[in-house]
């Protein structure tokens, strides 16, 4: 058998119209200023605006011009990102005022009719510099919800096989699974500019995530993490965490079923019975 790699062409006319499209897209159309908002707290006194103004295409992300700006105009400029793609959730931040990724939302878009967009690092977290955020407290309160399957058994140390789940049991916890820990849910709660030490949207959603999960067995433990003072109690459901959330994760709904679920469990409801133990291919033999 050849091992000689097949060159693969595309059809000429096809060819064509791609890189007509790739040209479109990238062809300058405006001029848009960026306002952006510039700190570093180890060395300003106070935080001030900066301006810079770039030539944007169609399909220019807000973070292409932060690279471009960054590049080319002030290499100091502070921010973070990673993916490029929506999936690390490293670079959401204010844009024109909203809680969104940056390498997710197109110039064009976010200028609408104008010609200035204004950038802000997301509301409710500590500045590091400029565009970048302070996350430790966000992952302290992930963390502290123990975004893990809690099992006791031998068999999450040595395990021999898969555990069995339905797709009604997964469907259950699915859309929470989504989550890519961006903070955008958590910059936008009004509980969380108030209250510091609140677990908030995205950690409370994640407890709900585990606890519904048919494979744990973790309901106490983790209920007495969320059923406290800064816990689950301090959400009004106002629905801006779910507003803004760039995967569709519905973290205020997470909530409340967190609340259904924890007054249930007063009256001696569990969620389920956790999964059986044993891995399926031994169940299996057991059953012969
Ligand atoms: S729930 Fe949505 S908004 Fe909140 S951290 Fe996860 S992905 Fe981001
Ligand atoms: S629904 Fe709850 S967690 Fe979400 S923004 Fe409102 S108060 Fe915050
Ligand atoms: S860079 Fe990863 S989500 Fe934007």
């Amino acid at each position: 058998m050849s091992t000689e790699a097949k060159e693969y062409t595309l059809p000429p006319e096809v060819l064509e119209e791609t890189v007509k499209a790739s040209e479109e897209l990238w062809k300058p159309i405006k001029k848009v200023k960026f306002r952006i908002y510039k700190y570093n707290p180890k060395k300003d006194y106070a935080p001030h605006w900066e301006e810079y103004e770039l030539e944007v295409s169609k399909g220019m992300t807000i973070l292409d011009a932060l690279l471009e700006i960054k590049g080319e105009k002030d290499h100091t400029l502070g921010m973070r990102y990673s993916c490029r793609m929506g999936l690390c959730g490293s670079c959401a931040m204010m844009i024109n005022g909203k809680q969104m990724l940056a390498c997710q939302t197109r110039v064009i878009e976010a200028a609408g009719d104008g010609d200035v967009i204004e950038l802000r690092p997301l509301e409710n977290f500590p500045v590091t510099r400029d565009l970048a955020t302070d996350f430790t407290s966000f992952f302290e309160k992930h963390k502290a919800v123990k975004p893990w399957i809690i099992r006791d058994e031998e068999e999450l140390d040595n395990p021999t096989g898969p555990y069995k789940q339905t797709i009604e049991e997964y469907a259950k916890y699915y859309q929470f699974t989504d989550c890519i820990k961006c903070g955008a849910c958590l910059s936008a709660c009004p509980t969380a500019a108030t209250d510091y030490e609140y677990l908030g949207p995205q950690a409370l959603a994640q407890a709900y995530r585990y606890l519904v999960d048919s494979r744990d067995n973790g309901l106490d433990e983790r209920i007495a993490v969320v059923d406290v003072a800064h816990g689950c109690w301090r959400c009004h459901f106002a629905g801006s965490c779910s507003d803004v959330c760039p995967r569709g994760v519905d973290p205020a709904q997470g909530i409340q079923l967190l609340k259904g679920l924890i007054i249930r469990r007063k009256f001696g409801f569990k969620p389920h019975k956790p999964t059986e133990a044993l891995p399926a291919k031994i169940a299996k033999k057991k059953e012969q």
